[in-house]
């Protein structure tokens, strides 16, 4: 994909296209200094914190939700399209052709293996299918249904399937109607012995749970074991067809009824999709077992503005949930929380309780920010100075990107409950928002000091990252002081590892490709990176300094660490003092470099 004339194609692009003018077409944007201004597509506000810089080949970011990145990676976002559409949309736009005929044919053969593939995984439910309702092999796989409650009906519906304990069922009948073995592994069916030539079966042993993309085609399968043995699911592995960053399971069937309701409602297993959805509630999806990614939010929100959490309600459940809610937070969707009670995941809860019952909970979803505040205050002691301020930590991104009415409700509500001054909540949203300092009151004395720290080692890891970017001759000075893998700030030791691996590999560094490659939250925080002016000079200037801060700050970390491990071993009554000495040698070096700093 990536390949010299394609990087070539990608520039020119680039170099026609004018942000200023494609961004414009969709907000109207209004000049401030070296800025331009605008109330951010991606998220609700009424007040302009969405910014665009035209040079440096043009980047925009949002300092309320956060979204960032290149001219592509705004049309990605906004026309809800991969990064590499965005460029070939922006070409057609602009009258480029795509790059030479021999990438065509590529192109060609690639859709012709991903139609052969396509083929066998249709192929492959029929043949799980048949051995569930037709054969001896299928009668454990009858039974486990059964016993959850599964019947003719939604086996045939959701062409649920077995697959047999054995190696080679598959693979045989497959190689004998004359496909060919390669492709069996390609698609996952199949894997490659270990010892000797030959396959074997993958999914053995294993009701089968087929896949389909949002638009019915067969991508993949979960297998459930039927008894406690694990692993208790096992998912295809990642094929060209299979992405389960993109795939979300029964949307395919779903993509109605969500469009008539207006919202979706996501839960975590698909077990829970095909109960839900065999119940009556057809607007249900369900997320493959990975973590909720801002691609699946895209992809619901084709069809619905609204997205009801319903993940279990146990704790792995609410942290999953808690998690997908700051990933929802940049693509403006609209998010309740709809809670099952007693740890209950759905499909238990409609068995036990009917359906019903679940619209009820659903009527009853909590508004997201009510349900993170309640998260937040019940995961964090407030009696304590401590336990208050790291609520309060957790709260302000929820407040910052509430509307102007509800904020200052909760506001109020937060005052109350943690009884703290009004003054150093708003100042938090303000700090939060990234608004200019005088803009923020003076005086919040309690959590400062912690504060301070933060903000200045994430303001020195700014610096750090944007001079790598401008000389990876600095990357060797940067690993010599703190491993990549530890750096304070991990957004930024992403973005730092990024560059390692370019500089190793010879690739050139572009933003096309580190946009491409970093994460959502890396990739915004680098387009924060790229366009900021530091204030005392350039990251060139202040480099020295800066990663000395995020050194001590590295070596800080590391101290607690030690001082736990000390604290954990002298309760078990075990020897404490090598961990004991290591900290106190850690604490002396702090000690010294930050006397050096002072000077
Ligand atoms: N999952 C997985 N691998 C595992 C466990 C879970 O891929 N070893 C994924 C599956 O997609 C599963 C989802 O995570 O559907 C939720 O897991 P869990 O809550 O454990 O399963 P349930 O959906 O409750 O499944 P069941 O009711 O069949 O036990
Ligand atoms: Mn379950």
């Amino acid at each position: 994909m990536r390949d010299a004339a394609w990087d070539a194609f990608v520039t020119r692009v680039r170099d026609a296209s004018d942000i200023l003018r494609v961004v414009s077409s969709y907000v109207p944007l209004k000049r401030k200094g070296s800025r331009y201004w605008a109330c951010c597509p991606f998220h609700n506000e009424k007040t302009p914190s969405f910014s665009v810089t035209p040079d440096k080949g043009g980047l925009f970011y949002c300092f309320g939700c956060h979204a960032g990145g290149d001219i592509f990676k705004f049309i990605s976002l906004i026309e809800n399209v991969t990064y590499g559409e965005a460029i070939k949309l922006q070409a057609e736009k602009l009258g480029i052709p795509l790059p030479d005929e021999r990438r065509s044919s590529a192109e060609l053969a690639r859709d012709q293996k991903i139609a052969d593939m396509r083929k066998v995984m249709g192929m492959a439910r029929d043949f799980f299918h048949s051995c569930l309702v037709n054969t001896p092999y299928g009668k454990p796989g009858l039974e486990y249904f059964a016993g959850r409650g599964i019947g003719k009906d939604i086996i045939d519906d959701f062409s649920l399937g077995f697959a047999p304990d054995s190696f080679d069922k598959l693979r045989n009948a497959f190689l004998k109607r004359g496909v060919p073995e390669k492709l069996l592994l390609e698609c996952g069916l199949v894997k490659q012995r270990k010892s000797g030539a030959g396959t074997y079966d993958t999914f053995r042993g294993r009701v089968m749970i087929p896949i389909a993309d949002e638009r019915g085609r067969f991508v993949g399968f979960g297998g459930r074991v039927m008894d406690d043995s694990v692993p208790k699911y096992l998912n295809s592995p990642e094929t060209m067809i299979f992405n389960k960053r993109k795939l979300l399971f029964g949307l395919d069937r779903a993509k109605k009824a969500i469009r008539d309701e207006g919202y979706v409602i996501l839960v975590e297993g698909y077990m829970d999709a095909i109960s839900v959805a065999s119940a009556g509630v057809r607007n249900v999806v369900a997320s493959l077992g990975t973590s909720f990614t801002i691609e699946h939010a895209r992809l619901i929100m084709r069809y619905a503005p609204e997205i009801y959490f319903c993940y279990d309600s146990d704790e792995a459940g609410q942290k999953a949930t808690i998690r997908a809610l700051s990933i929802i937070r940049a693509t403006g969707a609209k998010v309740k929380v709809l809670i099952v009670p007693d740890g209950k995941d759905p499909d238990e809860f409609i068995r036990k309780h009917g359906v019903d019952a679940f619209r009820e909970l659903a009527k009853r979803a909590l508004p997201v920010a009510d349900y993170q505040i309640k998260y937040a205050l019940a995961h964090n002691d407030i009696r304590t100075m401590d336990g208050k301020s790291n609520a309060l930590h957790a709260i302000v991104p929820v407040l910052a990107a509430a509307q102007t009415v509800e904020r200052m409700e909760l506001v109020q509500e937060l005052k109350r409950t943690l009884a703290i001054d009004e003054g150093i909540i708003t100042q938090e949203i303000s700090r939060y928002k990234g608004e200019p300092a005088e803009n923020i009151q003076q005086g919040a004395p309690m959590r400062q000091a912690v504060r301070r720290i933060d903000d200045a080692v994430m303001r020195a890891g700014r610096v750090v990252v944007r001079q790598a970017w401008e000389d990876t001759g600095t990357l060797a000075d940067i690993e010599a002081r703190v491993p990549l893998d530890d750096f304070p700030v991990a957004l930024h030791g992403e973005i730092l590892k990024y560059l390692a691996k370019c500089e190793r590999d010879g690739v050139p560094i572009s933003e096309s490709g580190a946009f491409e490659a970093l994460s959502e939250d890396a990739a915004s925080e680098l387009s924060r990176i790229l366009s900021e002016t530091f204030a005392g000079g350039t990251a060139a200037d202040l480099y020295d300094e800066c990663a000395q801060k995020i050194y001590i700050s590295y070596l800080k970390i590391r101290l607690e660490g030690h001082r736990i491990k000390a604290d954990e071993l002298q309760r078990a009554g075990e020897d404490f003092i090598g961990e004991l000495e290591e900290s106190n040698k850690i604490q002396k070096k702090i000690n010294e470099l930050e006397r050096n700093e002072q000077q």
